[in-house]
């Protein structure tokens, strides 16, 4: 998968992708992020990407061309599946939105900032939008971060384990089971038995009871219709 990510603030995005998953995943030759600098595209001495908006008001808008040419380079090199706009008026972005990401090809990031970018951007290139939860950050950089991970780390090959993808939370509708490590008591506190024991089937039974009752007590509505209620 390539990810390629426009922003007005490229260092914004340096460190997330250098370290961990993201990086072993570059390494691997199984994900590669190419972040691109929105005012390489502009023109005139300021290299101005955003001005006032139409009818007034406070902050700034992107400007169309900047972006359009940079999104029309790019679209010189690949075909994207997707041309995404990171905006918190976008679809809630969710585990599902993830698995169906992750089996994309080639995507385009734009982060918006200041009070967005006009409207015709929206209009003529992009093919979804996604919010990353109903707060507003001061742009899409950090969501654009948090939505390549989410998708980078369900790429086959990219976690060591295969299958630790397979139960994290919400991939089946649950939450995680808890989960302990050494030492088995602390302070007087245990773990359940039942994971010292070695016993496979009874260990599978009671993490995914753990899962069940921890979904119903934090997150009674993931389980609405998934008869486990
Ligand atoms: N840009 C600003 N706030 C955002 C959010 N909540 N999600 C995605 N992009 C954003």
């Amino acid at each position: 998968m390539h990810i390629d990510i426009i922003t007005v603030v490229p260092g914004l995005l340096e460190g997330p992708f250098s370290h961990s998953i993201l990086k072993r995943a570059e390494d691997k030759g199984l994900a590669s992020v190419k972040v691109h600098n929105l005012r390489d595209y502009a023109t005139g001495k300021q290299n101005q990407v955003d001005d006032y908006a139409f009818g007034g008001g406070a902050g700034m808008v992107m400007m169309i061309e900047p972006i359009a040419r940079c999104i029309e380079a790019l679209q010189k090199e690949r075909t994207y599946d997707e041309i995404i706009y990171m905006t918190p008026d976008g679809d809630t972005f969710d585990q599902p939105m993830a698995n169906s990401l992750s089996l994309k090809k080639n995507l385009l990031i734009l982060c918006g900032h200041y009070k967005g970018v006009d409207q015709r951007v929206r209009d003529k290139f992009i093919t979804r939008e996604i919010s990353i939860g109903d707060f507003v950050l001061s742009g899409g950089e950090l969501a654009a971060a948090v939505v390549a991970d989410a998708i980078i780390r369900l790429i086959p090959g990219v976690l060591n384990d295969e299958t630790s993808a397979l139960t994290d939370s919400f991939q089946d509708g649950l939450l995680a089971p808890p989960v302990y490590t050494r030492p088995a008591e602390y302070e007087g506190m245990g773990v359940p038995e039942v994971l010292l024991s070695g016993h496979e089937a009874k260990i599978n039974e009671w993490r995914f009871e753990a899962s069940v009752r921890r979904t119903k007590e934090k997150r009674p509505d993931l389980l609405e219709g998934s008869g486990w209620e």
